[in-house]
């Protein structure tokens, strides 16, 4: 019987056989089981990537804090040592209704304090267009200041007209000439469009697509720039409860000195997004300054 079990082919080889085709057949049903759950959905194979994408909601102001994207000043050089240091830079992404986004730091403050000192010289009461004629009026409705500088005025205003361009992958081409403007205790400007409504303004360049307001000054309190038709839940934002009644109407940007916010006046299908909605809102305490820069869908012709 020993010798028969050491040398012969019969039963032994037959149980590693059949041992085999068992864990074969195993096998098999457990990776059909596994593709039945599967299709049924009840897991799901995860990524990292993915998963992050598919909870990421994107009206969900409590994200804000978090989903930032930092930046160390010394990694991006934009040959800005001529024009004083920045601070830390990095992009909020603060609204998808309308896409709006924050660029901390954007401007240096010997940039900001340049463009108030070359201004200043030359501000006059602002106007606003008005939306049937395209004419350009005064108006009870923006109690502003401000002046233009033409594009390419100086090399500040190059260096920041090309950092603009960087960051809104726009040329500077299809941008207006900067607007400074300044705003002191109850100035404001009431809840407006930046795209144009009739023909006439269309016609040198199209579409204001898009509009970065830089601050230029810190405002002790109001003078926040309020989106009343942003989608989300706003009352979620760290700096809420710094917010003036008028800041409080919707989504809310503090100004801070050197920040820049970008927003978007048209939806990616081109047409225009009425989530654009804005107003400056009346300053309680201090005085604000700003530089507005509108940008074409086409090449603005100077
Ligand atoms: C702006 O003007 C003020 C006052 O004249 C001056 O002290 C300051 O150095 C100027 N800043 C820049 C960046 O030109
Ligand atoms: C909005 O945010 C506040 C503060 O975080 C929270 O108390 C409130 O429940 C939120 N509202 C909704 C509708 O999510």
């Amino acid at each position: 019987m020993a010798a028969k079990g050491r040398h012969g082919h019969g039963p032994p080889s037959m149980t590693v056989e059949s041992f085999i085709t068992l864990a074969f057949a195993v096998l098999t049903m457990v990776c059909f089981v596994i593709i039945v759950l599967l299709s049924f959905g009840v897991f799901s194979v995860s990524n990292g990537r993915y998963s992050h994408a598919s909870s990421y909601r994107a009206h969900d102001l409590s994200n804000i804090a978090h989903n930032t994207i930092h930046r160390d000043g010394g990694d991006v050089d934009y040959d800005d040592d001529d024009d004083g240091r920045r601070g830390d830079q990095w992009v909020e992404v603060i609204s998808f209704e309308p896409r709006a986004s924050v660029y901390h730091n954007f401007l240096s403050k010997e940039e900001c304090e340049h463009l108030i000192n070359i201004s200043k010289p030359h501000m006059f009461r602002s106007a606003v267009v008005a939306s049937a004629t395209g004419r350009v009026t005064d108006s009870e409705v923006r109690t502003s200041s401000g002046t233009f500088l033409g594009r390419g005025r100086d090399e500040i205003v190059r260096n920041i007209e090309k950092r603009i361009a960087d960051f809104t992958f726009i040329p500077v081409e299809n941008g207006e000439g900067l607007q400074v403007l300044h705003y002191e205790v109850g100035q404001k400007y009431d809840p407006h469009f930046d795209f144009f409504q009739d023909e006439l303004n269309l016609r040198r360049g199209g579409q204001r697509i898009a509009t970065i307001v830089m601050y230029l000054s810190d405002v002790e309190e109001g003078g926040e720039t309020v989106f009343p038709a942003a989608r989300g839940n706003f009352s979620s934002l760290p700096y809420w409860n710094e917010l003036s009644a008028c800041g409080k109407g919707g989504l809310s940007v503090k100004p801070n000195m050197g920040d820049a916010l970008l927003f978007w006046n048209m939806k990616p299908d081109a047409s225009v997004d009425t989530s654009s909605l804005h107003r400056g809102c009346p300053v309680i305490k201090g005085n604000k300054w700003s530089s507005t820069k509108w940008i074409r869908v086409n090449e603005h012709k100077v």
